[in-house]
């Protein structure tokens, strides 16, 4: 009987006349090289034993097989490869049976779809997502998957990367058989024994062409495809790869569709967006492991309170009942109460209109939802968030509030952009419990959480910071206490060079252009069209006290503001906004303003090119960003990477502003910083941790530790 009895990743056994192929490569069973010398062993096995009549493949533990092992993607290949070991399955002459629970994605569909019989236990999920890390299926994906299920079916797969279940993967003809239980190597069995019983005949995916038959139909999906990829993924490398190999298994014989399949595969691997996207995938979970997190439990999380129902209090709300936590609000009065709790019932109202959600499951949301002016209400919410003005006395206020009235042991969190946590900590009985929770507008929608840490916090809650984060589903970045935290105080750099350089001679418009083809889906002054200039300008006047009377000080937000001119809720902002237009036009009387602040200051335009003012932009980002990692108020440059993807728009396939750095490249970076100070050496004061990365030859990617 062919059996191999060392602790391998793959083992095989024989049952009955099935030789039964079993991945045990924890915790995914991803397909590192030994998992592939494993399978390749497997079949010669089986043909060697002239006992077995199929052959079975099933995933130990949770998953069939979770994909590659993304950690050799840029080291020297090792033999065999996937594509290898996927042909020799696929040439096995026994039926192959492969038995899928869990994820079956990437190349471990790739293996699924190299068997000749597929069965799917309800706990599947099917996917081709290397779309996702910058890559395309590498190992027949391409030229399989349109063969099974038809070229429009398998590109929604392979350019979304979303998963399908096991009843969409029946039926789109991914799998043949849907299992009905939990236990996929029982169903796998039965099943391979009945085709073994049959007589089933091996069926190569290769061989298929069912699916692909109405040639005419299959060519107006991929040319559909091909248009609407050219606009929705424009700047995106892997995506329009796809489709160049999906054309492939239309029009050419297997084998060359997979020499061509390995062609773009390994084009893919070279671009630097796969490196950005894979450098995001580990940063978002690296992301998790704070001190705090590996020191401490988090306390229970059963009941939230929040104070102030306005834009983030009620976005806030949303978040927290939609993770299905009860919430009571607390507002200064009746009338803001109503307001507040209209606010929380205008978004699900929304997703009703949209059809995205029915009366009574709103019903049943708002019934955890409830409402007080009185604060004794909070006496039993185990986590309390603030989110009233941003003023330093009124916080204080709400605050003692919440020190007479919350239970031992409750974390007291602020919203706060930009006030002095630690300050508001130390107005009260109980600094230990007292954390920064930074969320961004949409607070329901933005995925990215600010887990602000002052000096006298507990870790327990930091740690509970973190598991809100959790149970929220937002992406937690740890930030020291300072004036903006991680995300702000860098975005307040980068916006001064913005307008440094629209006094300078840039339109606003072209900045936003520049930034927009850098990969953004808005340039700054959209945005602050879009957030108000209102707020920006408040902010300004609040710090114009401190600010350094020698620093460069643009005017032109303020003269704008100072007309009402407050973006798009008036109107009219740095663009026009004719009745009700959500994309702005230039505005010539903004023009008119720029060009008379600029004659203000004595300044005379000069012209940039768009590549100069990315230069700048980024530079400017990249300088304060390691200033934030120098002084310790982000972990590591991968903590700022993670807050620009997810709180500011910043392009994935970028990676995140220190990893587009460590592309670019450090020495490149800092040259520029010194040339841009030559003209303003108060602004561009080179960051003393890019200084020394430069001088020791290191990047920051050195300073991500478990990367
Ligand atoms: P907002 O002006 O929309 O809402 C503030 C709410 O607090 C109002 O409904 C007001 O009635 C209520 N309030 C004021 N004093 C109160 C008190 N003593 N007791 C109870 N309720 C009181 O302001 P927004 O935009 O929601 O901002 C709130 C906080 O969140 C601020 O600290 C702000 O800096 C911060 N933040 C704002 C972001 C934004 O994009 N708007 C993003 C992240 C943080």
């Amino acid at each position: 009987m062919a059996t191999n009895a060392s602790p391998e990743l793959v083992t095989f056994q024989r049952q009955a006349d099935v030789l039964v192929v079993t991945i045990d490569n924890p915790p995914v069973n991803a397909l590192g090289v030994d998992v592939r010398r494993g399978l390749a062993a497997a079949i010669d096995a089986a043909e060697a034993d002239g006992a077995a009549a199929a052959v079975l493949i099933v995933g130990a533990g949770r998953n069939f097989i979770a994909g590659a092992d993304i950690r050799e993607f840029g080291k020297p290949p090792q033999q065999p490869s996937l594509p290898e070991v996927c042909s020799r399955i696929e040439n096995c002459s026994k039926p192959v049976v492969a038995a899928i629970h869990g994820a079956a994605l990437g190349g471990g569909l790739e293996i699924a779809l190299s068997a000749h019989y597929r069965l799917a236990v309800p706990s599947a999920k099917l996917g081709l997502p290397e779309v996702q890390l910058g890559l395309m299926p590498g190992s027949g994906g391409t030229q399989r998957a349109p063969r099974l299920i038809g070229v429009k079916a398998a590109l929604d797969l392979m350019l979304s990367g979303r998963h399908a279940g096991a009843k969409e993967a029946l039926a789109l003809g991914l799998v043949d058989r849907l299992g009905e239980g939990v236990d996929a190597l029982a169903e796998g069995l039965a099943y391979a024994k009945e085709l073994a019983a049959g007589k089933a005949p091996v069926r190569r995916t290769r061989d298929a062409s069912a699916a692909l038959a109405d040639k005419d139909a299959q060519r107006a999906a991929l040319e559909t495809n091909r248009a609407d990829t050219a606009k929705k993924s424009r700047g995106l490398f892997s995506p329009m790869k796809i489709v160049e190999a999906t054309e492939a298994a239309l029009s050419l014989p297997f084998d060359e569709g997979m020499a061509l399949e390995r062609k773009l595969f390994l084009q893919c691997i070279d671009s630097p967006q796969r490196a950005g996207l894979i450098h995001a995938f580990f940063a978002e979970r690296e992301v998790l492991k704070a001190p705090e997190t590996k020191a401490a439990k988090p306390r229970a999380i059963e009941s939230c309170g929040i104070v102030g129902g306005g834009t983030m209090g009620a976005g806030i709300a949303v978040a927290m009942l939609d993770a299905g936590l009860p919430v009571t609000m607390i507002e200064r009065d009746e009338p803001s109460l109503a307001r507040g709790r209209a606010h929380v019932e205008k978004v699900y109202d929304g997703l009703i209109q949209k059809g995205r959600m029915t009366a009574d499951a709103k019903a049943a949301v708002m019934a955890r939802f409830s409402g007080s002016t009185a604060y004794d209400a909070l006496a039993k919410a185990d986590l309390v968030v603030e989110a009233v003005f941003e003023d330093m006395a009124v916080k204080k206020a709400v605050f003692a509030e919440l020190d007479r009235v919350c239970k031992p042991g409750a974390v007291l969190a602020t919203n706060t952009s930009y006030l002095d946590i630690d300050e508001i900590a130390a107005s009260i009985s109980r600094p230990g419990d007292v954390l920064g929770l930074h969320f961004f507008s949409p607070a329901n929608i933005m995925k990215l959480l600010e887990i602000v840490v002052p000096a006298k916090v507990s870790a327990d809650v930091v740690a509970t910071g973190f598991e809100l984060a959790k149970k929220l589903k937002k992406t937690p970045v740890r930030a020291g206490v300072c004036d903006g935290f991680i995300g702000n105080r860098i975005l307040a750099v980068y916006r001064q060079a913005a307008d440094h350089m629209m006094e300078d001679g840039a339109s606003p418009y072209q900045i936003d252009k520049a930034v927009r083809e850098f990969g953004y889906p808005m340039g700054p002054f959209q945005v602050s069209d879009l957030a108000g200039g209102d707020i920006g300008w408040a902010t300004r006047k609040r710090k114009a006290a401190t600010r350094d009377p020698k620093a460069r000080y643009v005017q032109i937000a303020d003269r704008i503001c100072e007309r009402g001119w407050f973006g798009q809720k008036t109107g009219r902002g740095y663009y026009l906004y004719p009745e009700g237009a959500r994309t702005g036009t230039p505005d010539p009387e903004v023009e008119a303003i720029i060009d008379a602040e600029r004659q203000r200051a004595g300044i005379t335009p000069r012209s940039f090119s768009d590549e100069e003012i990315m230069r700048r932009y980024m530079a400017a980002m990249v300088n304060e960003g390691a200033n934030v990692v120098h002084q310790r108020i982000a972990l590591r440059p991968l903590d700022v990477d993670v807050t620009f993807l997810y709180g500011y728009g910043f392009p994935r396939h970028r990676g995140g502003p220190m990893k587009y750095a460590d592309t670019v490249g450090l020495p490149k970076v800092l040259a520029d910083i010194r040339e841009f100070a030559k003209e303003d050496p108060l602004f561009w004061k080179p960051s003393p941790l890019l200084v020394e990365l430069v001088e020791r030859g290191a990047d920051f990617s050195s300073l991500n530790q478990s990367e």
